[in-house]
């Protein structure tokens, strides 16, 4: 669900804002224009002042995302656990989210159907048959946290308090024999649990130059 995005308003007539609040961009654009015409108040003059058909003109792309829109999406975690929040969950209590919103989606405990398997796969890589999972592909826990917060459940992202998104990403690590059921998750565990293919990527930078 969307939310907190300002209503636009379209009534005509606001001043020369058709957003409500003018942004920077527009009074800036009013400032220079204003300049050009000398005192071209809205309203005192006919029905439209040039100053008004010349605002009418612009792209309406919209507002300035306020700090508070920003701070929605810049939720970025680092492999190395920089950005985490504060929270905590363990297997257990995540497996009741991971039941109640995952598995639908991902099958009972992780095995898949109708998306993407989570668990399985471990020591496959580098057989005839690879099975890329979570547990056995993904070097970094911190991502699973990451990208469960930003893009899960598919039909609802962004909708988990931190404690569900570190208690769900404990209940995956568990099924997949990564930690034990007690393991506590948190912003200062994530980053300490290693993944079985932590190793497993090559740093293409630093191959062997063809001669
Ligand atoms: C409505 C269906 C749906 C629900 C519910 C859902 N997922 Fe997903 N999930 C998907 C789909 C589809 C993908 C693949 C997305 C893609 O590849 O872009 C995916 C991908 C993932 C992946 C990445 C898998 C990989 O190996 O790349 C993880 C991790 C994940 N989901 C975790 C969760 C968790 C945790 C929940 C519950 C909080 C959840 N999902 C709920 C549909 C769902």
């Amino acid at each position: 669900m969307q939310k907190d995005f300002p209503a636009c308003s379209t009534t005509p007539g606001k001043g020369f804002s058709e957003y409500g609040q003018p942004s920077t961009f527009e009074s800036n654009t009013k400032r220079t224009i204003a300049k050009a015409y000398g005192d071209l108040a809205p309203g005192t003059g006919s029905a439209r002042t040039p100053l008004e058909k010349l605002t009418y003109q612009g792209p309406k792309l919209g507002q300035l995302a306020s700090a508070n829109d920003v701070k929605r999406f810049d939720i970025s975690v680092g492999p190395d656990g920089i950005n985490l929040p504060m929270g905590i969950g363990t297997p257990k209590s995540g497996e009741l989210v991971y039941t109640n919103k995952c598995q639908s989606c991902h099958g009972e405990k992780g095995q898949g159907k109708p998306a993407d398997a989570l668990i399985g796969g471990i020591n496959s890589l580098a057989g005839n048959k690879p099975i890329r999972t979570v547990g056995s592909f993904w070097p970094y826990a911190t991502t699973l946290f990451d990208y469960t917060r930003r893009a899960m459940p598919l039909n609802s992202p962004k909708s988990l308090n931190n404690d569900e998104v570190y208690a769900v990403s404990a209940y995956i690590l568990f099924l997949n024999g990564i930690v034990t059921e007690e393991f506590e998750v948190n912003e200062k565990t994530l980053a300490s649990i290693q993944m079985p293919n932590r190793n497993g990527f090559i740093d293409y930078s630093q191959r062997p130059r063809e001669p």
